[in-house]
């Protein structure tokens, strides 16, 4: 069932997409070199909290940390660990997931780490090409496939690929609600798009085959080939003409 949110449920749903940019821009501010994914696990979790926020994902079926960090070939949920330090090269991805007065905003951005060469900045602007394309096609009456095929159509043109197993979502005072979207499919299928709709559109693209595995840990999501991942994230709420992004400024 998708849910649709009245005016002022968006207005709260646009207070925590707030907290999720600002927690995403200034921890953009420590991604260097030597610090460990840890470190900007512990400084998004107090910003959250200084915001009035929670961080949605700890505990989320037991998860054990307030935000997922990515590096380099993890696609998804990369557990923060003191042991992780950033590379010069590296690219890495923040996902979090904040909720205030019990709704909740979610947004992931990858970030090159000191000096990056081609090959990883590519990646990071293949996912938010394939982003910008997604969510130009929103709108009433849009079906979801429209913006899973969009995604899928961007990493095609580069030669990467989009995992079959994870999506985007319908968000709203559950972290995850129907309609699942994901990054690949056909146009004009699937659920129609309604004005109120608050969904969270996240390109995740694999560089090259779309083979991904879960580690020991019960979390990590890895690309099997051991390519390079990166991953984009908004939610957004759909508006009579178009929608609107409530997680970036
Ligand atoms: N933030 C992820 C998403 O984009 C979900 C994280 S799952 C968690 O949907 F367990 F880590 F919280
Ligand atoms: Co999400």
């Amino acid at each position: 069932m998708i849910i649709i949110k009245s005016p002022r449920e968006i207005e709260l749903m646009r207070e925590a997409g707030r907290v999720t940019a600002l927690a995403l821009e200034e921890a953009e501010a420590l991604v260097k070199p030597g610090v460990s994914t840890k470190f900007l696990n512990d400084e998004i979790d107090r910003i959250i909290r200084e915001q009035g926020g929670r961080p949605a994902e700890l505990g989320y079926y037991g998860y054990p940390a307030s935000v997922c960090i990515s590096v380099n070939e993890v696609i998804l949920h990369g557990i923060p660990s003191a042991k992780k330090i950033l590379r010069d090269g590296d690219i890495v991805s923040l996902d979090l997931v904040v909720e205030k007065n019990g709704y909740m905003g979610d947004a992931c951005r990858t970030y090159p780490v000191g000096i990056c060469g081609e090959r990883s900045l590519r990646m990071i602007s293949i996912a938010k090409e394939a982003f910008e394309h997604a969510v130009s096609f929103v709108k009433p009456g849009a079906h979801v496939g429209d913006i899973s095929h969009a995604i899928e159509e961007v990493a095609k043109k580069y030669g990467c690929s989009v995992p079959r197993d994870y999506t985007g979502h319908g968000i709203g005072s559950s972290m995850h609600e129907d309609p699942y979207i994901p990054c690949y499919g056909t146009p004009g299928t699937g659920p129609i798009l309604r004005e109120g709709m608050t969904i969270a559109v996240e390109p995740m693209i694999l560089e090259h085959r779309n083979a991904v595995r879960v580690l020991g840990d019960g979390w990590t999501v890895v690309a099997k080939d051991g390519g390079l991942t990166s991953h984009y994230e908004n939610t957004l709420v759909v508006t009579k003409d178009g929608y609107d992004i409530l997680t970036r400024r």
